[in-house]
This record gives structure tokens, C-alpha cells and sequence, in this order.
């Protein structure tokens, strides 16, 4: 079973994967790029494509609903190199099942679930300007009375897709609810290229129901925001080939405070090289940078630690770097 970071609009930038892969991911990807901005305008777009040294297999996934924005936007996304001349990317992902209406107004997100043809008309356009894996990530379809996803991973598969990954919910459910595994398993048996199951998987007990479905791939989300080692707890714990066996518990995570400090550390490397490498963009202070990737994660490690309310109280009142770092010192202690 492959263990996988999904996309994550607003945190799946280049330090938060990195933690992930240190903690097991076996893939992530990166926020979800607008094909749109990458084919009209330079600027904070591009960061979001931006890699830190040492990151491992990263996916970059886009959306967008016109052909020509994505065959661009595809071409763009295949050319970037990492430092050693590699290309940055071993995937490009088409995004067709966000919900945010700023995504589904122009067509593109969870608005192509209802769409099977035109995704595959989108999915031949990436297919044909890359050399990089396309793959799909998409939903069930728009409502339980709808099922389109038959239908989504036959256009995959006809416009020559290498995977896809089904979050086993439907439009209407947005991001809750129940799962639909027995649609997902309909799917693994007869899909002929690799499927992995995405939805509310927080532990080894909902790994192993997901990978009962036949799934090659797990993509986490949420449930990687305050533990992203939470990839080597489930390898831990959980083995396909030990079903139906109870899964063992997991090793006993880091201690969260050490991640929140390695995960800043991370942070002000990426804001460095963005700053070093983009100096005509507007890359905020060092202090800006720092508070704004504390908002998003770093409250998160404080999580069930005693005294953590007051802490992420204090963390959301912070604005500089040295008032961060107070703070972490004052939890570890
Ligand atoms: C804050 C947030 C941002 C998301 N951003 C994206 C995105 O950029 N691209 C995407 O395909 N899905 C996105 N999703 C959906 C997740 O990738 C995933 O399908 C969903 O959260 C269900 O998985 P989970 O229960 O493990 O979190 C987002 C979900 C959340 C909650």
C-alpha cells in the first residue's frame, strides 16, 4: 500500500510536503495551480510550483476547464527542472472535484464531475504536451443519485491517464459524510489502470477498511495537518497482507513540539529561496512569511498538550518570528 499526501489548497506548499515525506509519504502533491494564471501571468503563482532540496516525488496538480489553458499550463509544469536538472515533477494531476465555487464557476473543479467527455477531452490535451504521468483526482459524481465515476475512469483510461484517485464522496457531500466504499470497490475491480481511495482516512482502523476496497494508494489529508508523520504510523501499523487481522498500534508518535520547530525551520528556508529566487516578486518580511505559515499549521502541533489553548491563543496574536519562537520554547517547557 502507498501512503500519499493529497492536495491541499493553502497547505500543501513545499515545507509542510517535506515534512510529510520525512514522515512517510511515499508521494505528495502540491496546492492545486490555476492553469488559467499559469498560462496568462508570472508572479505568486510560480511559487507554488516552487520545491525545497530535498524533497521526494512530488505531483503537481492543476485545474482549469479550457483545453488550450491546460495544455499550456501542462507544457509549463513538465519543463520545470529541480536543481539537478531532473524534472521537478514525476506527475501532473487534473483537478476535477474541488467544490469552492471560486474553482467551479469557471467550469473547472467538481464542475467536470458532471462532465465525463470534457475531462477527457482535458485529460488527451495534458496527455499529449508531457512526458510526465497524467493522472486524475475527481469524486463519485455531483450527487449519490449521479454515479459519473464509471464513467470519469473510462475517460481516464481512453485519454491515456496512468492513475486515478477517487475521493469516495460525492459533490453534494463536500468534504463530510459518509463514504462510499462500495462504489470504490466496483471501481478497483474494473478499472485497468491503478485507482487510490481518498476520504477521512485519520487512522490504521480507517486504512484498513479504505484498503479493503482494493486501493493501491491512500491519499491522507486533514488528518495530516497536526501528525505528518502520520504515514509511517499507519506503515507501522498496518500491513494489507495481515487483514483481517486488528491492526497493531502505532509506534509512539515524535513529540509534536520538535515538528512544529523543524517545520519553521523549514519555512524560513522555503521564504529564503523564493526571496533569492524571485527577487522582483513580492515575497513577504521574514516576520509575514513566518506568521502566516504559523496560522495555517503550527497551532496545529499544540493539539491536546496541556495549556494548549492558551498557546495557540498566544500563536494567533503573534506577528514576528522572535514571538513564535517564544512561544514553542514556552510549550517544549
Ligand atoms: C482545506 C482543504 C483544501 C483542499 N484543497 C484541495 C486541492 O487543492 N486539490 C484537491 O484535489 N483537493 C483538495 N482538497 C480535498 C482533499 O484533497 C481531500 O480530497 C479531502 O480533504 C478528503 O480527504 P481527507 O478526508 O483525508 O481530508 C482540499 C480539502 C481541504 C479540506
Amino acid at each position: 500500500m502507498k501512503y500519499i499526501l493529497a492536495p491541499l489548497a493553502g497547505f500543501t506548499d513545499a515545507p509542510f510536503r517535506l515534512m510529510c515525506q520525512e514522515g512517510g509519504a511515499d508521494l505528495t502533491y502540491t496546492e492545486m495551480v490555476s492553469a488559467a494564471a499559469l498560462a496568462h501571468t508570472h508572479g505568486p503563482t510560480r511559487h507554488l510550483m516552487e520545491t525545497l532540496p530535498g524533497e521526494g516525488p512530488v505531483a503537481c496538480q492543476i485545474f482549469g476547464a479550457n483545453e488550450d489553458e491546460i495544455a499550456l499550463a501542462t507544457r509549463i509544469v513538465s519543463a520545470l527542472k529541480d536543481d539537478a536538472g531532473r524534472p521537478r515533477f514525476c506527475e501532473i494531476n487534473l483537478n476535477a472535484g474541488c467544490p469552492m465555487q471560486k474553482v467551479t464557476k469557471c467550469g473547472a473543479g467538481a464542475t467536470l464531475v458532471k462532465d465525463p467527455a470534457k475531462v477527457h477531452r482535458l485529460l488527451k490535451a495534458m496527455v499529449a504536451n508531457t512526458d510526465l504521468p497524467v493522472t486524475l483526482k475527481t469524486r463519485l459524481g455531483p450527487h449519490p443519485q449521479a454515479t459519473t465515476a464509471f464513467e470519469l475512469l473510462d475517460a481516464a483510461e481512453t485519454a491515456g491517464a496512468k492513475g486515478i484517485a477517487f475521493h469516495a464522496r460525492y459533490t453534494s457531500q463536500l468534504h463530510g459524510g459518509p463514504l462510499h466504499l462500495n462504489v470504490l470497490a466496483d471501481l478497483v475491480s474494473r478499472a485497468h489502470i491503478p485507482v487510490a481511495g481518498n476520504g477521512s482516512v485519520t487512522d490504521a482502523a480507517t486504512a484498513a477498511v479504505m484498503a479493503q476496497t482494493g486501493v493501491s494508494a491512500i491519499l491522507l489529508g486533514r488528518a495530516t495537518l497536526a501528525n505528518p508523520a502520520i504515514f509511517n504510523q499507519l506503515k507501522a501499523a498496518f500491513q494489507p497482507s495481515e487483514l483481517p487481522n486488528p491492526p497493531a498500534p502505532p509506534n509512539p508518535p515524535e513529540p509534536s513540539l520538535s515538528l512544529c520547530e523543524r517545520h519553521l525551520a523549514y519555512v524560513l528556508a522555503f521564504r529564503e529561496q523564493l526571496a533569492a529566487k524571485f527577487p522582483e516578486d513580492h515575497v513577504p518580511s521574514v516576520d509575514g512569511f513566518a506568521s502566516v505559515k504559523m496560522h495555517t499549521h503550527l497551532f496545529r502541533y499544540f493539539n491536546g498538550r496541556p495549556g494548549a489553548a492558551a498557546l495557540r491563543a498566544r500563536l494567533n496574536a503573534v506577528r514576528t518570528l522572535a514571538e513564535i519562537r517564544e512561544i514553542i520554547k514556552a510549550g517544549n517547557s
